[in-house]
C-alpha cells in the first residue's frame, strides 16, 4: 500500500532552521514518491491569540516560505487548515474519546501553562486532539516532524487505537515519525541550551538578511575552549557542532572535530564557517521567497487547488467516521 505522508506548521512566524531540518527537508524529499499533504495550521495558531490583523499575513508568509524551500504543489497537496471545515467537525467528534487527564499531562500543555498563565484556553488543552485529526483525517501513515512533536504523535497513535478498539474497526492506521531511518532531529538554539524555536526567540530564519545571519552566528554562546585532548564538550559547543553537521560537508565537520580534539580550535573560525554554510542553504530560499510572496495569483491558485484536494480526502474519511459512530441520515 502506498504511504500517505502529512506534515504541518503553525502560522506564527518565519520558517527557521529548526523547521527546515526538523521537518520540511524530509517532507520535500518524500513528496516525489508518496501521496503527500502539507498544511499551514492557522487554527492551531489561534491558541496563542494572535492579532487578527496579522494572522492572514502570517499564513501567507509561511506558505510562500515553504514553497520557496521546496514544497512542490504539482506533487503535494498544500492547503490551509481552516479551508477544510471537515477538520473542525472531526475534531468535535474525536474529542468525545479524548480524556482531559491525558491532555493535562502533555508536555507542550504544561509548557504553555507556564508561559501564558493568563491564557490557558480549552483550545490549548485540546491542541493534541486537533493535531491528531489533522493527521487521521487523511489516514496518514508517515508524519515527518521534529523531536519536539513526538509526544503529540504518540497521542495520535493512542487516539487512533482507541477509536479502532471502541468501535471494533481497523479504520485508522497508527502514524509514525519519519526521518529516513535516523532519530528525529532537534535543532538547538545558539544561545547555549534548548531548541531553536519561535517562542524561544533564538531563531535563524531562512529569510534573515545575510548580515543578520552572520551576526547571530558570531554571537553564539561558547566556552573557554578545550583544556585537554578529549575533554568533554560543553552543551553550547555541542550545539554548534550539531548545526555544523546539518549544513556543512563531512570533511568540514571532521576538520573542526579534529581541531577540538587537539585543543587548537578557534571558535571564531568555526562560527565563520558555520555562517558561510548556513548561507548556502538560506540565500537561494530567500531569493525564491522574494518572488513568490508578491505573486498573489500563484499563492491563491496553490491553496484553492490544495483545499479542493484536501477536502475530497477529508470528507471521505469524515463520512465513514460519522457512519462508524452511528450518526446516520434518516
Ligand atoms: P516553532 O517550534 O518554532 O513554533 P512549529 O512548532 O511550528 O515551530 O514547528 C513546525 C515543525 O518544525 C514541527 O515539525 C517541529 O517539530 C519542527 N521544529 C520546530 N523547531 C524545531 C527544532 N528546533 N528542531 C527540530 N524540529 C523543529
Ligand atoms: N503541532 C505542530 C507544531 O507545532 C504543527 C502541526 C499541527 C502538525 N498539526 C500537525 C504537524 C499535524 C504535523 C502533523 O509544530
Amino acid at each position: 500500500m502506498e504511504d500517505i505522508v502529512l506534515s504541518g506548521i503553525r502560522s506564527t512566524g518565519n520558517l527557521h532552521l529548526g523547521n527546515y531540518f526538523g521537518a520540511l527537508r524530509n517532507f520535500v524529499k518524500m513528496q516525489y514518491e508518496n501521496r503527500c499533504y502539507f498544511f499551514i495550521a492557522d487554527l492551531h495558531a489561534l491558541t496563542t491569540h494572535p492579532d487578527p490583523k496579522i494572522l492572514h499575513e502570517n499564513v501567507k508568509n509561511a506558505l510562500a516560505q515553504y514553497l520557496a524551500a521546496g514544497l512542490d504543489p504539482e506533487k503535494s497537496t498544500i492547503y490551509i487548515q481552516s479551508d477544510v471545515p471537515e477538520i473542525a467537525e472531526m475534531y468535535l467528534l474525536m474529542n468525545m474519546h479524548v480524556y482531559v487527564g491525558e491532555l493535562e499531562r502533555t508536555a507542550s500543555f504544561k509548557d504553555k501553562v507556564r508561559k501564558q498563565p493568563e491564557n490557558v484556553n480549552a483550545g490549548l488543552l485540546t491542541y493534541p486532539s486537533l493535531m491528531a485529526v489533522d493527521i487521521l483525517i487523511h489516514r496518514a501513515t508517515k508524519v515527518p516532524v521534529g523531536k519536539d512533536q513526538e509526544q503529540h504523535l504518540e497521542l495520535t497513535r493512542r487516539f487512533a487505537r482507541r477509536f479502532n478498539n471502541i468501535y471494533g474497526v481497523e479504520f485508522f492506521p497508527e502514524p509514525q515519525n519519519f526521518n529516513f531511518g535516523h532519530d528525529a532531529v532537534k535543532v538547538p538554539g545558539l544561545d547555549g541550551s534548548g531548541k531553536m524555536g519561535k517562542s524561544e526567540g533564538n531563531c535563524i530564519s531562512l529569510i534573515d538578511e545575510e548580515k543578520v545571519i552572520r551576526k547571530k552566528v558570531m554571537k553564539a554562546v561558547t566556552d573557554e575552549g578545550p583544556k585537554t585532548p578529549d575533554s568533554e564538550m560543553s552543551e553550547p559547543i555541542k550545539n554548534l557542532f550539531t548545526i555544523l553537521d546539518l549544513v556543512s560537508t563531512p570533511d568540514t565537520v571532521a576538520y573542526f572535530t579534529e581541531q577540538y580534539k587537539n585543543c587548537s580550535i578557534r571558535y571564531g573560525d568555526l562560527k565563520k564557517q558555520l555562517a558561510e554554510d548556513i548561507l548556502k542553504y538560506t540565500l537561494p530560499i530567500k531569493e525564491r521567497y522574494a518572488d513568490i510572496i508578491n505573486d498573489e495569483a500563484y499563492l491563491r491558485k496553490v491553496v484553492t487547488c490544495g483545499a479542493e484536494r484536501a477536502r475530497a480526502s477529508a470528507s471521505a474519511t469524515l463520512r465513514e467516521v460519522r457512519e462508524i459512530m452511528g450518526i446516520r441520515k434518516f
